[in-house]
């Protein structure tokens, strides 16, 4: 029977999504996540065999010290196969975003419409973007308030696909999505297909740079702060007159930066939205008009 190794730990519930990107990066093969009484949350990331979990190990205590991340009890092992990942899907359950949005984790079975709002059937495996994180939430909050219909958005890290399916859902079109992550896109296109908008949707693998097409009405970018200060010319110069550059995944320090930044006053952006929730901030500028400051 097959074996895996195995890094477990406990952590804060807000500190999940962080947390699970670096294991995804590490080439996790599977989370399994379970809540404790204590309000913390024990996770345990699979490795393949042939891995070597003692140099994970120290390099995962590292990244998680690095991003003032604590975690208790952090632990290797080795255990016999069994269907962690079902598992991991019967831990999780659909749960509201925003006014308009239901993230519901798994694929649609027949017979269960969701009526009241809108439904987006997410399965994140190794990809960011379960829809847990304020950063991805705050994104979905700004989507759900913009005109969308018949409107071109371009979504720049798109991990799971999650914006650019509540994007599409929301009637923009042509909605153009990337990542720089293989494994996201391939994520991405599963989720495409589980919602029914894998025709409108067109993914590739790669930077916003290697693209030709200029001309989006919304630009989404749930990024790190320092990535965005380093492209926000390049978005800028993509979005239409009139179009709107929603910027996520900001710490308040990047958030400030970035307004303060001569590239913000260099570009014909001006700032109409400052959203926060918990440590994390989306700002969304639009093209300056005449008139506007
Ligand atoms: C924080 S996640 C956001 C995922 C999703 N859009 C959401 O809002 O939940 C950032 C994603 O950006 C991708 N990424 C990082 N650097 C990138 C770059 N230079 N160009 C495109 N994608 C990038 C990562 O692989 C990751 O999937």
């Amino acid at each position: 029977m097959r074996q895996w190794h195995f890094l477990q730990f406990s952590l804060h519930p807000r500190h999940l999504e962080s947390i699970s990107a670096i294991i995804a990066e590490m080439g996790t093969r599977g989370i399994h996540e379970q809540p404790l009484n204590s309000g913390e949350v024990l996770l345990k990331a699979y490795f393949d065999p042939s891995s070597d979990i003692g140099r994970a190990h120290s390099h995962f205590r590292a990244r998680c010290q690095a991003a003032a991340v604590p975690l208790s009890g952090c632990a290797t092992g080795i255990e016999i196969e069994r269907d962690w990942l079902k598992e991991w899907r019967r831990n999780l359950k659909p749960f509201p975003v925003g006014a308009r949005f239901r993230i519901i984790p798994g694929r649609p079975v027949s017979g269960s419409a969701v009526r009241d709002r809108i439904p987006i059937w997410l399965e994140p495996r190794m990809a960011f973007g379960t829809g847990t994180h304020e950063s991805t939430q705050l994104c979905l909050e700004v989507l759900e308030t913009l005109p969308l219909t018949g409107r071109s958005v371009l979504d720049i890290g798109t991990g799971s696909g999650i914006l650019a399916i509540a994007s599409a859902k929301l009637g923009a079109e042509p909605v153009l999505a990337c990542d720089i992550d293989p494994v996201a896109i391939q994520v991405a296109r599963a989720n495409c297909f589980r919602n029914r908008v894998d025709r409108r949707i067109r993914l590739f693998t790669g930077e916003v740079e290697a693209l030709a097409d200029r001309g989006y009405d919304v630009i989404l970018a749930n990024l790190e702060g320092k990535l965005i200060r380093e492209k926000l010319n390049d978005f800028g110069q993509r979005l239409n007159p009139r179009g709107q550059l929603v910027l996520s995944g900001l710490l308040q320090p990047d958030a400030a930066d970035l307004c303060r930044s001569a590239n913000v006053q260099a570009l014909p952006l001006t700032l109409l939205q400052d959203l926060a929730k918990g440590e994390w901030r989306c700002l969304v500028f639009t093209t300056k008009t005449h008139g506007t400051a």
